[in-house]
């Protein structure tokens, strides 16, 4: 497995969100082929219990098995940090998460090693974001906050609405003060829509961290990691195919937002089981 290898990098999230991490992927490694999945029937997963979003992971990285890839991406912080043990167990490929990756460069800018971490109720309550942290840097502070509203605002089209300004302000001003946060982890995908209204509500003195730049920075350093050959340069652009598991209306519109562009051919699934 490297990067000469066409075998497509698969993708998957409960919805629409993933393809933020989609988008990284393909800015950092347009060569590559993708197959993205978005379980848009089932979405969110955030407000699930962990057995049922295994459950729902299991199945979607089952589908893009079947496609032959050769590694997954688990592009949905909830789905990262409940499911990444039971997929490393069936699966014969590398799996790459939103967490580690998230972690690991919010403590390469942090300086104080005081950080935040925003997502769903689901990563919030899971603990993912903490865990990563300590076990990376044991005398790290970790503060969490589930902040539910910013996903709705997201994919409402009104990431730098004034409501998303309001909510977010509400959610975060005083939080982060009292925290005295340096480092701030957008533990969500939806999150990055909503960056200026999450960096005005927490100041200049707190630096956000994005996660899906990271996640793409670990999948290319897997992929150089595992190459044998030079690599060709430049190559082709990769192919990019696109599944969903409702009707594709609503994410091809609102798709675009996450992704920056328009999206392809979707196609329908029925992962029902
Ligand atoms: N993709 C999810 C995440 O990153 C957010 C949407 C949902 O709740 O399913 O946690």
């Amino acid at each position: 497995m490297n990067m000469l290898d066409p075998r497509p990098i698969g993708v998957f999230d409960s919805g629409i969100g993933g393809l933020t991490v989609l988008a990284a992927i393909h800015k950092l490694m347009p060569w590559e082929n993708t197959i993205y999945l978005g379980d848009t029937a089932r979405v969110p997963y955030g407000t699930k219990s962990p057995e049922v979003v295994t459950r729902y992971a299991l199945n979607n990285a089952s589908f893009l098995a079947q496609k032959g890839i050769k590694l997954l991406v688990v592009a949905c912080n909830t789905a990262s940090s409940v499911a990444l043990p039971a997929l490393e167990k069936v699966l014969h490929i590398p799996v790459i998460g939103v967490i580690e990756p998230g972690a690991r460069r919010a403590l390469q800018v942090s300086k104080k090693k005081v950080i935040g971490v925003l997502g769903t109720e689901g990563t919030i309550a899971s603990r993912a974001y903490d865990n990563a942290l300590i076990s990376l840097e044991p005398r790290v502070k970790v503060f969490p906050k589930p902040c539910p509203l910013f996903v709705p605002l997201a994919e409402e089209g009104w990431g730098d609405h004034p409501v998303a300004f309001q909510v977010a302000n509400e959610y975060l001003r005083s939080w982060s003060k009292e925290n005295r946060l340096d480092s701030l982890i957008l533990g969500c995908t939806h999150y990055p829509l909503l960056v200026p209204a999450i960096a005005k509500a927490v100041g200049p003195g707190t630096q956000l961290v994005d996660s899906a730049s990271a996640v793409a920075e670990a999948v290319l350093a897997l992929l150089n990691k595992s190459e044998e050959g030079p690599e060709p340069n430049p190559l082709p652009r990769g192919t990019r195919e696109y599944f969903v598991t409702d009707v594709p209306e609503r994410f091809s519109h609102v798709g675009q937002r996450f992704l920056g562009g328009p999206l392809g051919e979707i196609h329908q699934v029925d992962l029902m089981v």
